[in-house]
């Protein structure tokens, strides 16, 4: 399959060392991350909690450059636009699960670019990728995040159903970004990037590694390999 995005690597710091969190997020970037995914968890969306606005505004100093690709995994998203925005964020991507319905996906995507942010909609395994087609087709949304597994934690297994529904998104909108989470490794990667996703974030695989340049690497040219 051809699609116009090019391979982003976003690799997730809920698998880093959080006592030396900017000096992972430093040495991640210099062995090739894109990205960093930042997980936001409440304890309420999912039965874990890990980090807020105020760690990422310690963080902030520490990587300026760096892109800030924030998964919030929490029940009330509308309250985390201003904070992430003053922290700097640049990708948001929220729940739909977390909304009441349509009408407050699309309200909560335009206050999300009003403060600044792009825009990213994230679906449950559970979760058809045609819920979220029409916000894409408005034009409201930047990125789709496929989850691969339950939200929430580290280290569990790739569902190659979930990341069938990347194909069905990448058929309809041959530029969007399609991200996937959860389970991805150098042994998954194939089967996620075949489907279309070119935004691949991983967590374990990465900082699990003894050489995170090659584990960066190896899942760069999954996604490359079918986007010649
Ligand atoms: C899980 C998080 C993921 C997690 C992925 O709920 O959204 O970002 O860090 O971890 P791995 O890559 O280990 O499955
Ligand atoms: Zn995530």
């Amino acid at each position: 399959m051809k699609f116009g995005n090019r391979a982003i690597i976003s690799p997730s710091l809920l698998s880093c060392d959080f006592a030396r969190m900017a000096d992972e997020s430093r040495k991640v970037i210099e062995c090739g991350a894109d990205w960093l995914h930042l997980d936001v968890m409440d304890g309420h969306f999912v039965p874990n909690l890990t980090f807020g606005a105020p760690v990422l505004a310690s963080l902030r100093p520490h990587v300026p450059e760096a892109y800030f690709d924030v998964h919030l995994m929490v029940s009330n998203p509308r309250d985390y636009v201003e904070p992430m925005a003053k922290v700097k964020t640049n990708m948001f991507t929220f729940h739909v699960e977390a909304c009441a319905g349509e009408a407050e996906v699309e309200t909560l995507c335009a206050e999300v670019r009003k403060a600044g942010m792009e825009v990213g909609v994230a679906i449950k395994p559970g979760t058809s990728a045609e819920s979220v087609c029409a916000f894409v087709e408005k034009g409201l949304v930047d990125m789709v995040l496929v989850m691969t597994v339950e939200p929430g934690f580290g280290g569990q297994k790739f569902n190659p159903d979930a990341a069938k529904k990347a194909a069905t998104l990448r058929a309809k909108f041959p530029d969007l970004k399609i991200q996937v989470d959860g389970g991805l490794a150098p042994s998954t990667i194939e089967i996620a990037a075949e489907a279309g996703a070119n935004v691949i974030v991983a967590g374990s695989s990465v900082f699990g590694s003894d050489d995170w340049t090659r584990a960066i690497e190896t899942l760069r040219a999954g996604v490359t390999k079918f986007n010649e």
